[in-house]
């Protein structure tokens, strides 16, 4: 409802900060106003009864006028092209990769010198991973952040980022980076603070001062890492208390019941902003408020504040898109676009954690109804807003996708969980895959994978055995993973050391800082010599890195493949092949996938359901024209291969 109270208080600060209203500032104005409002009411939800509610809002306003005041002009004017543009994360031209800086390049000055390479394979938006300071040997690999503004001096210094940043909008490249708003090292100055004593900073975190809440806690909190940190408490001695740490013991959770907090973090997405960051990962937001009694994770207050985020960072730095990186049950990721009022306006992206791992899922069984089972909820997804599509990242693959996703597919979920992990940990026979088990619960019999996506798709094993037919194989399991995220709508995102078919890297065994997660196998160093194999058409670096560049050309000339949802899924004639169509206009793509170790048939009926009756295909992957065949007759997919069949007429 309007207050004129707010009004009145909002155009006071304008002023006071010599807003030109009518001048320069006049669109920032305009969003300023439009969504006051909403902002008041979402941190009165949260902050209504606190003591410090005034003061908090009152910083919170300042802090979103300075924050835009501080922003260099090119980036409002990126901000101006990206809101002409609309939506313009769901295009097809964009396709990322996450890595490491000092694994891909030693620093952000080696980056930098790299960016050719990307240009070379068509990658255009890059993850960093965490390059903030982070103390060495309890970093979790860069998500215990000790400084949030300070470039570790391991990557280079923050000018090095400026400039690397520099660069790539010169080369009109996109950049994600991360907050990690659940926790901070307890190295970071506020933990420390708080650890002396001060008040102020103790209640930035969630202290106890004996275990009677934390076990009530621990009654409903499910672990995070049971292996290497369990439980979600920990003791500091300086304090004689427990302190809430559901991720890694070195990681303290951040209590957004205060204010003060949420500013705080608040104030460092908005320096991010400023830096030139285009995606914003949100790092486990699911996990950001807490309450007795539940898992902790999901809770509504949790979309409130991503609600409040979202509508802050569009008055500030509208330019910025938000992915909320939420790897839960599929139908809590999709709360994370936004509910009811607010659909479409939480995060504007999300992890398709879902269809990764179900992808997974299928290259195991060699069936894809379980995929396609899932598909009701991944579908939900709101017009406007996108999937990260991944084959995998620097975490883990979980399974948590619904048991009746499994049970629709006629198999048992306990025994059928078992099986995969059996099978990626290379237990099974038959199996190739070279992964491991990470965090098993023995209490829960919960374990998710870790292995590289090489590694895991057997070319590990069958390059050490050596079986080229099966080495044959991996290549071509590696290709069909990669093409199904190209073509399924959303923005793929490779994880460095794929597009060379990188296998699973041990060194990490012999570091102490390492050495007890194993997600470290699938998170590889580059090596530059070997990387020149790419341009030897007889290795098999060439031929993966050559067929990811192919993938990524051939969605970038085919504006059907914008992610406008519009995809719908076919009637599943052959229980091994996914299969849908991406429609655009007059536009339509036949997307099919092999994920059986032999030829499928489809009949050619299953083509003509979709209210056209195509007369000829061409596959933009093999380059071959197709004549559409009687309903007797099939088109037949070899073993582990794709098909991308343009309707011609
Ligand atoms: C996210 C990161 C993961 C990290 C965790 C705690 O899930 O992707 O690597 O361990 O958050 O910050």
């Amino acid at each position: 409802m309007y207050s004129s109270d707010l009004h009145a208080f909002g155009e006071k600060l304008l002023k006071e900060h010599q807003i030109e209203i009518k001048g320069k500032d006049s669109s920032f104005v305009e969003r300023f106003r439009s969504h006051l409002l909403t902002i008041e009411t979402l941190f009165n939800e949260i902050y209504g009864d606190h003591p410090h509610r005034n003061k908090g809002f009152d910083q919170l306003l300042h802090s979103l006028i300075t924050l835009y005041q501080q922003r260099e002009k090119s980036l409002i004017q990126k901000d101006n092209e990206k809101h002409k543009a609309g939506n313009w994360f769901v295009s097809n031209q964009i396709t990322g990769m996450s890595l490491y800086v000092d694994r891909f390049a030693e620093n952000l000055q080696g980056l930098a010198k790299k960016l050719p390479y990307f240009n070379e394979l068509g990658v255009n938006f890059l993850h960093l991973m965490p390059v903030f300071e982070s103390p060495a040997g309890e970093s979790d690999g860069g998500y215990a952040v000790s400084n949030f503004k300070k470039v570790d001096s391991r990557f280079g210094s923050n000018e090095d980022l400026k400039h690397l940043i520099h660069q790539m909008q010169d080369q009109n490249m996109y950049l994600m980076l991360d907050i990690v708003l659940n926790h901070t090292s307890y190295h970071h100055e506020w933990a420390q603070k708080a650890k002396a004593g001060d008040p102020y900073y103790q209640d930035f975190f969630y202290f106890f001062d004996n275990r009677d809440i934390p076990n009530q806690y621990d009654q409903t909190m499910p672990e995070i890492f049971p292996e290497s940190s369990p439980g979600s408490f920990s003791y500091v001695s300086e304090l004689n208390k427990w302190v809430m740490t559901v991720f890694h013991h070195y990681q303290w959770d951040l209590n957004y019941r205060n204010p003060f907090v949420f500013n705080a973090m608040l104030d460092t997405i908005l320096y991010y902003a400023n830096l030139g960051v285009d995606i914003l990962r949100i790092d486990a937001p699911a996990f950001i408020w807490k309450e007795l009694g539940t898992t902790c994770q999901n809770l509504p207050k949790a979309h409130t504040l991503l609600r409040l985020i979202k509508k802050c960072v569009q008055v500030s730095s509208p330019g910025m898109a938000i992915l909320g990186e939420a790897i839960v049950a599929p139908a809590e990721i999709i709360k994370y676009f936004g509910t009811h009022d607010f659909t479409a306006q939480e995060c504007d992206i999300a992890y398709s954690a879902t269809q990764m791992a179900l992808q997974w899922d299928a290259l195991a069984t060699g069936d894809t109804r379980v995929m396609l089972a899932a598909q009701h909820d991944i579908l939900q997804k709101p017009f406007g807003c996108t999937w990260i599509n991944y084959t995998r990242c620097h975490d883990d693959i979980g399974l948590g996708y619904d048991d009746y996703m499994i049970e629709t597919a006629g198999f048992n979920p306990f025994q059928h969980r078992t099986y995969l992990k059996n099978y990626y940990a290379g237990w099974q026979e038959g199996s190739l895959a070279a992964g491991a088990l990470f965090s098993v619960n023995p209490k829960t019999n919960d374990a998710r994978i870790s292995g590289s996506l090489a590694s895991l798709c057997g070319l590990q094993k069958a390059v050490e055995w050596n079986l080229p037919q099966e080495i044959e194989n991996a290549l071509q399991k590696i290709i069909l993973m990669q093409a199904q995220t190209m073509f399924i709508g959303g923005i793929p995102m490779l994880f460095n050391g794929d597009e060379l078919a990188y296998t699973n890297d041990y060194s990490y065994l012999e570091d102490s800082g390492k050495c007890y997660d194993n997600r470290w196998m699938h998170r590889p160093i580059m090596n530059w010599e070997r990387n020149e194999k790419r341009n030897d058409s007889t290795t098999f670096e060439s031929k993966i890195f050559q067929a990811t560049r192919k993938l990524i050309n051939i969605r970038k000339s085919l504006p059907v493949l914008m992610d406008y949802k519009n995809i719908t899924w076919m009637t599943p004639h052959n229980i091994h092949v996914a299969g849908f169509v991406r429609s655009l206009e007059h536009q339509k793509l036949f997307c099919l996938f092999n994920y059986k170790n032999a030829g499928s048939y489809i009949t050619w009926h299953a083509f003509k359901e979709h209210g056209i009756l195509p007369s000829q295909f061409f596959d933009h992957w093999t380059g071959e024209t197709y004549t559409v065949g009687n309903d007797h007759e099939y088109f037949i997919l070899p073993s582990y291969s794709f098909a991308i069949l343009e309707v011609v007429v």
